[in-house]
């Protein structure tokens, strides 16, 4: 015996979390973020708590999830979302939409913006961003990328723009040559976008289900792909009717490959392979 509350003397693989802890877990989880828990991720929020229980100096999980509750403003919940986003995505993933993108830019008045609304570690946000620079011709006013996500943690990444070589694979080499430094000495095998490119994207945390979005601005085309998967019918179906009056007349809304919007709201139409227009 330590003599220390138990979660203090445990190893992480020893935490775990009562029935009733890991339902409140996925309640307190589905309410902040719209994201859905499912029974496999059980290991992982007894690790994440047990780990932020140890660190806070608590004495168990109920303790944890109390302090969450009671402060709706804690940066704590930062931490807690943080580790249930999956983060996956590349550049040019799903490249098709880029070709799309691309006629679509050649056809709207300048400047065109975009939002993508869960850029995760920002490959898609700077993807947006080439096809932009590479389809416009005025230079002047500047295309615009609005980047945001829940995940503080992958936003701080994005804003970075470091990647690995194996990274940046998926981006043709004359784009690459164009848009990005490659490292030298210790940092051969990473790149870093190039301010041209970061000067069009920003970058800032935003959460879909957060009752208000901070803008009101309109845009001509939303990326939200690979993300409503993770949330509820009810939840998706609000999030695309908060994004219909933030599109501008002729606007795209790009989804994911396994996402199908059609049955969930009459705002929008599907227009081509997994790309929505305003009906
Ligand atoms: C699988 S990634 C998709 C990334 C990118 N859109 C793509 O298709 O490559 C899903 C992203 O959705 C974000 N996400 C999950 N819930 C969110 C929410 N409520 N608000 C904003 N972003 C959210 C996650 O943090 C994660 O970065």
């Amino acid at each position: 015996m330590t003599g220390l509350p138990m979660y203090q003397s445990l190893a992480p693989e020893q935490f775990s979390l009562t029935d009733e802890e890991f339902a409140l877990v996925g309640k307190l989880l589905h309410v902040r973020s719209g994201i859905i828990l499912g029974d496999h991720k059980r290991e992982l929020a007894a690790r994440m708590i047990g780990l932020r229980v140890r660190k806070m100096g608590l004495s168990s999980a109920t303790e944890y999830l109390k302090r969450l509750q009671q402060d709706p403003q804690s940066e704590e919940w930062d931490a807690f979302v943080n580790v249930f986003t999956i983060n996956h995505t590349a550049f040019f993933r799903e490249r098709h939409h880029f070709g799309i993108l691309a006629d679509f830019i050649r056809t709207r008045s300048n400047p065109v913006h975009v939002w993508c609304c869960a850029a995760s570690t920002g490959e898609e946000a700077y993807t947006i961003a080439i096809t932009l620079l590479e389809n416009t011709v005025a230079k002047e006013p500047k295309p615009w990328v609005w980047a945001t996500d829940i995940d503080t943690q992958a936003i701080e990444k994005a804003r970075k723009g470091i990647y690995t070589l194996e990274r940046v694979q998926p981006v043709p080499e004359p784009l690459l040559k164009k848009y990005f430094y490659r490292g030298k000495g210790s940092k051969s095998g990473l790149v870093r976008v190039k301010p041209v490119l970061q000067e069009i994207v920003e970058f800032e945390p935003l959460n879909l289900v957060a009752p208000s979005w901070p803008s009101n601005q309109k845009f001509d085309a939303i990326f939200c792909r690979n993300t409503m998967i993770y949330f509820d019918k009810p939840t998706q179906t609000r999030i695309l009717e908060r994004f219909a009056p933030m599109l501008k007349p002729g606007g795209l809304l790009f989804a994911g490959h396994s996402e199908n919007f059609t049955y969930l709201t009459k705002a929008f139409r599907l227009r081509g392979q997994t790309v929505y227009a305003l009906a």
